[in-house]
């Protein structure tokens, strides 16, 4: 193990993927601006991390993510308009990104997966533990899944997961976990994992949805670690190795969660999420919950 408790205060955010399953919009776009309802994805994984006491962010990035850099910085010509106007609201709005946290960028040159990615982070992170959080699972601020995992990983050491039970078909698309049982009721001991199994080699249904809390040992593993799955470099292999040489970086831990996840990833899901967000907007809610179910019916 590596040292004792130092507050986590870092999280790292991959955004180098091209984002092609989102094409053509995403040809000169990031995907992580897509936006979700009126926000774009990215800034939901900012607040987040920001709510769990994580101020210092750094994203990854690579070639065309300028867009990321701009969004968190101040727009002076936005807001010098907005001023003029006298439109407070909008202004709030526009200064909101850029007040939320310290923001920090380095370019992956070279994607070679995530956990290549997450290796980039290593000067910037040092030796202390640190956050991961991927922008395709936004998980809802009402089920504050990191604050869990951060208090886990102080009791425990070591690194944490965030694992989801998945229907047995949906597996493949995950890193899986094999579990055993803490004296906790949301948090099991991981003994294993495996990126991305076909379902007859998946050790269970706990798939890791896009969080984690790691022991900065997981930078070193990273080093050695061969192209796995897809020809990538990936963060559940290093994992893997954690999990069973305690030595290394102490235990993997895994918080079960049973919160509003929701999925960016790919085009249903994202619809999915847009729909399942807006219904639960106060502002937008109502009238758009109305629409929806005459829609449904009259279309359906
Ligand atoms: C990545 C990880 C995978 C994890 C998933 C969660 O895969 O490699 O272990 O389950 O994120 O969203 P990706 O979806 O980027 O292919």
């Amino acid at each position: 193990m590596t040292q004792s408790h130092p507050r986590i205060s870092k999280a790292v955010i991959p955004a180098a993927g091209l984002g092609t399953r989102f094409l053509p919009a995403t040809k000169a776009t990031p995907k992580e601006m897509l936006p979700v309802v009126d926000k774009p994805a990215i800034q939901y994984v900012v607040e987040e991390a920001v709510s769990a006491g994580l101020d210092d962010i750094l994203m990854v990035t690579g070639r065309n993510k300028r867009p990321l850099e701009d969004h968190f910085d101040r727009n002076y010509e936005l807001e010098s308009a907005l001023e003029k106007k006298g439109d407070a609201r909008r202004l709030a709005k526009v200064q909101e990104s850029s007040d939320l946290a310290t923001m920090h960028y380095v370019r992956q040159g070279d994607p070679r997966g995530l956990g290549h990615a997450v290796l980039c982070a290593a000067p910037h992170v040092g030796n202390e533990p640190f956050a991961v959080l991927l922008g395709d699972d936004l998980i809802d601020p009402r089920d504050p899944l990191l604050q869990r995992m951060i208090e886990v990983q102080e009791l425990y050491g070591g690194s944490v997961v965030a694992l989801m039970e998945v229907a047995p078909e949906q597996v493949h698309l995950y890193g899986c976990a094999a579990v055993e049982s803490t004296g906790d009721r949301d948090v099991v001991k991981v003994s294993g994992l495996v990126e991305k199994p076909e379902p007859a080699d998946a050790p269970s249904n706990y798939a890791i949805i896009g969080r984690y809390v790691l022991d900065p040992a997981v930078f070193e593993v990273l080093r050695e670690t061969e192209p796995g799955r897809g020809g990538e470099i990936q963060l559940t292999d290093a994992l893997q190795l954690l999990a069973q040489d305690e030595k290394v970086g102490g235990p993997v831990h895994g918080v079960v969660f049973k919160g509003r996840r929701y999925d960016t990833g790919d085009r249903g899901d994202y619809l999915r999420a847009i729909v399942r967000l807006a219904c639960e907007r106060e502002d937008l809610g109502p009238d758009f919950r109305s629409w929806l179910r005459s829609y449904v019916t009259e279309e359906m």
